[in-house]
């Protein structure tokens, strides 16, 4: 079997942070369908519109050669199929495939002999082979290699950043054979102005994935450790960082809420495989714990800081700035300022909660928690500043201490401002 890209039709399953940026790169040069099977986000797209801000109305208008469909029947003349579905945890931090395998039944109504699968969604090492291609071949009735063929891309791009965008970050390819991996590579190759890097498996391109985000994961865990540590101490965390980043090997990560669907969920996807192979993780979970437990301690140390200040604890008003997992995004996926708010109102505190960015209907569907959509002077006991939003940065420190009462708390979970402006810091 031979591959080449002339002739190429490809189909994007998934329209969302990954799926969306893919399709309109690759429909700056070849026949793309995106698939979608949230018809509100398919006519959204369609009229012009991405709600995850990823890509711009003029950029969306621009690409000629792609159609947005939730006709599933639209992707029968395509011959690439992309997979970039969700892969989430479920309550017990398990890995849900559903939608793969959802995705994977769709494709095996679809895929014809010589077609190529690549799969985007971050997973366990294994989970293309062992999980996704069985079901197209069920469905098909096709052979896996022999009828048609498939890839693994994963993707890297980060939500909400303006400068490390898809065609600049360099792209781990895979295929299931050389010829298919060498194809794979050559495809992204045309779009990925940063280069490629053809790994010699599915399963590698697979594990180097879930292992960049859990290493991410768990520099984190430390830095918040020791942030833990040096509060305690009296010390400030962000002046012995910089003390300690002044070494040429010492990594410069910051502490943190670690939310959003990837860094705090890929790192389960690892353990789970390691664990059904009879190997027990103990640091990537360790780390996992930590992370998992800030907005807990965040809302703690508040709580220490208003009562030392001899401030009522019990109904005291408190005012978080930022809901979204990250700042300048709009992804309110696994944030972890709800366990902050949650921990706050267990201590009988009234907490507001103000974020531009976030949607209220999805933070009130998901979180059951009504965003308030405008800010009052001389009003709150305590303010979290929780997501260093460029909005909050360019208020100043001055003007968000106006919304406390004349005697206040000022939390800067994100050190947005100096470590003299605030009255605790992570
Ligand atoms: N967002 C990121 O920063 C990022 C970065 C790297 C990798 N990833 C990985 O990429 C994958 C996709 O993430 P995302 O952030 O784009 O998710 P997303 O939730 O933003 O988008 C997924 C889209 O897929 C659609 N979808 C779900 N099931 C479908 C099906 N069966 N058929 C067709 N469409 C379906 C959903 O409606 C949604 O629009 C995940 O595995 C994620 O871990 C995400």
């Amino acid at each position: 079997m031979s591959f080449t890209l002339n002739n190429v039709n490809i189909g994007i399953i998934g329209l969302g942070y990954v799926g969306l940026p893919l399709a309109v790169e690759f429909g700056k040069k070849y026949q793309t369908i995106g698939f979608d099977i949230n018809k509100e986000r398919v006519t959204a797209l369609v009229d012009g519109h991405d709600s995850t801000l990823e890509v711009s109305d003029e950029e969306l208008a621009d690409v000629k050669q792609l159609n947005f469909s939730c006709n599933k029947q639209d992707l029968a003349n395509c011959n690439i199929y992309i997979v970039t579905v969700p892969t989430p945890i479920d309550d017990n931090n398990s890995p849900d495939l559903n939608p793969l395998r959802k995705a994977s039944g769709l494709l095996g109504e679809f895929v014809k002999k010589g077609d190529v699968v690549i799969y985007e969604s971050t997973v366990y090492p294994g989970a293309t082979e062992e999980v996704c291609l069985p079901i197209i071949e069920k469905t098909s009735g096709l052979v896996f290699n022999k009828d048609f063929f498939a890839g693994y891309s994963p993707e890297r791009i980060n939500p909400g950043d303006k400068v490390n965008t898809l065609t600049k970050i360099m792209k781990i390819t895979s295929g299931s054979t050389p010829e298919v991996g060498q194809f794979v590579n050559d495809l992204y190759s045309s779009i990925i102005t940063a280069g490629t890097h053809l790994a010699g498996s599915i399963k590698v391109a697979e594990a180097a994935k879930v292992i960049e985000n859990t290493q991410r994961d768990l520099n984190i865990a430390i830095i918040n450790e020791f942030a833990k540590i040096f509060n305690k101490l009296g010390i400030d965390t962000e002046e012995v960082l910089d003390a300690a980043g002044t070494k040429w090997n010492f990594l410069k990560f910051k502490p943190g809420l670690v939310g959003g669907h990837c860094i705090s969920v890929d790192p389960y996807y690892l353990t789970h495989k390691a664990q059904e192979v009879g190997y027990r993780p103990e640091v990537i979970l360790a780390g996992r714990r930590i992370n998992d437990g800030m907005g807990e301690y965040v809302a703690t140390q508040l709580v220490k800081k208003l009562s030392s200040q001899k401030i009522h604890v019990d109904e005291a008003k408190i005012l978080v700035l930022g809901f979204t997992f990250k700042g300048d995004c709009p992804d309110v996926r696994n944030t972890k300022i709800i366990d902050i708010v949650d921990e706050l109102k267990d201590f009988n505190m009234s907490v507001d909660v103000y974020d531009g960015w976030a949607n209220p209907v999805e933070v009130e569907h998901e979180y059951n928690l009504s965003l308030i959509n405008s800010l009052t002077e001389d009003h709150y006991d305590g303010i979290v500043l929780a997501v260093d939003h460029s909005e909050f940065k360019k208020m100043g420190v001055d003007a968000i201490r106006k919304f406390g009462k004349q005697k206040h708390v000022l939390y800067d979970v994100k050190h947005v401002f100096g470590s003299k402006d605030s009255d605790i810091r992570l």
